[in-house]
């Protein structure tokens, strides 16, 4: 059979199939359901501060984009980050990590731009085992008027200051997602193209 092995920045799994952070990869079934379908690795629904719940959606995911004669010209996410507790999610974490050693884990982190909000969370993400984070600089609703999201993916200096505090409180690779317009090159501003060299070191 052939090889399908993927090496990514210094993660390994069986095949490079992985599933991005989102509904299917939100709790411990639906992560251990992917595996035995053979994916290669998840990013784990974004997780969040421990604090207040975040109130998400309940039902369709999707908001509908109207033209402006009404007729459809597209479809929005618009679910949130994840909406369970966050030692919930770490213990499921380390559980599913534990049963499937040779499956790439990704965390997905939005938390506050302010140093101790990740001094905090880091540590936390690191002891789970999983194989890395991603930094969910790229969803452009709801968390982005908070400060977080694509709001932060939009500033270079701010990409590269928070990348700079999980190089600091963290070992393992970490990935910086951006929203889709930064995904051509010419879009790229030298601070991200910086970023994206720190991860690849
Ligand atoms: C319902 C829904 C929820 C999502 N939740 C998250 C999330 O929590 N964190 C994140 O980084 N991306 C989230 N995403 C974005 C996906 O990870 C992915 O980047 C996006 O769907 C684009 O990939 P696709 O073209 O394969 O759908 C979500 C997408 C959808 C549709």
């Amino acid at each position: 059979m052939a090889d399908l092995t993927s090496n990514f920045i210094g993660i390994k799994s069986p095949n490079p199939f992985w599933l991005a952070s989102a509904p299917p990869t939100d709790k411990e079934y639906n992560v251990r359901r992917a595996f035995e379908a053979g994916w290669g690795g998840v990013v784990w629904k974004t997780l969040g501060s421990e604090g207040p719940p975040i109130v998400n959606v309940n039902g369709p995911r999707y908001g509908v984009v109207h033209g402006a004669d009404r007729r459809v010209l597209g479809l929005n996410n618009i679910e949130l980050i994840t909406d369970r507790d966050l030692f919930k999610n770490l213990d499921e974490i380390k559980r599913v990590k534990k049963d499937y050693p040779d499956r790439a884990i990704i965390v997905s982190i939005m938390v506050p731009c302010e140093e101790d909000a990740w001094k905090t969370i880091l540590p936390l993400v690191e002891e789970t085992g999983a194989d890395g984070i991603e930094l969910n600089f790229g969803c452009p609703h709801g968390m982005a008027e908070r400060g977080m999201g694509s709001a932060v993916g939009q500033v270079p200096e701010y990409v590269e200051m928070v990348t700079g505090w999980c190089k600091k409180y963290y070992s393992k690779p970490v990935i910086v997602k951006l929203n889709q317009i930064f995904r051509t090159s010419e879009n790229l501003q030298p601070q991200h193209k910086l970023v994206a060299q720190m991860q690849f070191h």
